[in-house]
């Protein structure tokens, strides 16, 4: 490519299962950014109802973008094409991929992610902190007309809908990568969703280091072998989705908070695992800890935990 041109063209192959017309799109505020890319609210009119807007996620490229961020992007796009539909997954919904920047449209969930959704429902009361909480009684009792009361049951379903979500990514061989509440949203009627699951990631040395927009470090989520060998499997996954069951029961914690990066790794080498958080069962820690299994092997499957996190539910404790 040349130093002149502003915008590399590229030629996206059309696909008419998924095509829709940019002009039936309308783009909106900013959700989110990631590193490469950016995240619009939009309207696409006629996209599931003829004649009437259905609000959507829109995937973008940042004006600076790479030719590898935008293969990057057509390859996120691809993937969730052939991973195909689930409930508790971001769905694919159409692309714009003619005569214009590429527009990935994919599910809005309006409450959005699961680490700040979790941390807004925090008691603004210590004295509810406490861990004697009945199953369906909320966490939360000044019940404001804006946020709906948390109950130990809403927690256990959120574990369990994450589970789920990849139990389906794990039956098509998807490896998530970076399971962390801030990469699960929230949509209507408490519904969980699993985002960006089709980005490849490979973390150089130095990446180890870099901090997610609100200070926390991603390696902090990753199994030892991922960290240590590159070694990224479905238990791999395991072993991040069992820190994010840390983060759902602790309202949005921190995991391992003040620790660097070094220091991780000396606790991990020596067996270190973080503690029973104050709105989990022992039951519950006792999951946590089977996903912090050192041996992969050791450590439960998302069918497995799927199964366990429906009895919790159907047994109501
Ligand atoms: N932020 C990033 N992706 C989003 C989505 N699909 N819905 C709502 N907020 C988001």
């Amino acid at each position: 490519s040349s130093d002149f041109t502003e915008v590399s063209e590229y030629q996206i192959p059309y696909d008419s299962k998924w095509e829709f017309p940019r002009e039936r799109l309308k783009l909106g505020s900013r959700l989110g950014e990631g590193a490469f890319g950016l995240v619009v609210k939009g309207e696409a009119m006629g996209l599931l109802n003829n004649n009437s807007p259905t609000t959507v996620a829109v995937k973008m490229l940042k004006k600076d973008a790479t030719d590898r961020e935008m293969a990057d992007l057509i390859r996120e796009m691809e993937t969730m094409k052939s991973i195909g539909k689930n409930k508790n997954i971001i769905n694919l919904l159409g692309c714009c991929t003619q005569r214009g920047p590429l527009y990935v449209i994919v599910e809005f969930a309006p409450y959005g992610n699961l680490r700040d959704f979790l941390k807004s429902h925090r008691p603004e009361n210590p004295i509810c902190t406490s861990m004697i909480m009945e199953y369906e009684t909320p966490i939360i009792t000044s019940e404001t007309s804006e946020r709906k009361a948390l109950t130990q049951k809403d927690l256990i379903s959120f574990a369990f809908q994450v589970a789920r979500g990849m139990e389906y990514l794990a039956s098509k061989q998807c490896i998530h990568r970076d399971l962390a509440a801030r990469n699960v949203l929230v949509a209507e009627d408490y519904v969980l969703k699993l985002a960006d699951f089709g980005l490849t990631r490979n973390l150089s040395a130095a990446d180890y280091y870099k901090k997610t927009t609100d200070g926390r470090l991603p390696v902090k989520w990753m199994a030892p072998e991922a960290l240590f060998d590159r070694k990224y499997t479905s238990k791999s996954d395991v072993w991040s989705y069992g820190v994010l069951l840390w983060e759902i029961f602790t309202l949005g914690g921190n995991p391992y908070p003040s620790v660097p990066v070094e220091a991780l790794f000396a606790l991990l080498k020596d067996g270190h695992r973080m503690k029973q958080p104050p709105y989990a069962s022992s039951k519950m820690h006792g999951i946590m800890q089977e996903c912090w299994q050192e041996d992969p092997d050791k450590r439960p499957c998302f069918k497995t935990l799927v199964q366990k996190l429906d009895n919790m539910l159907t047994s109501s404790l």
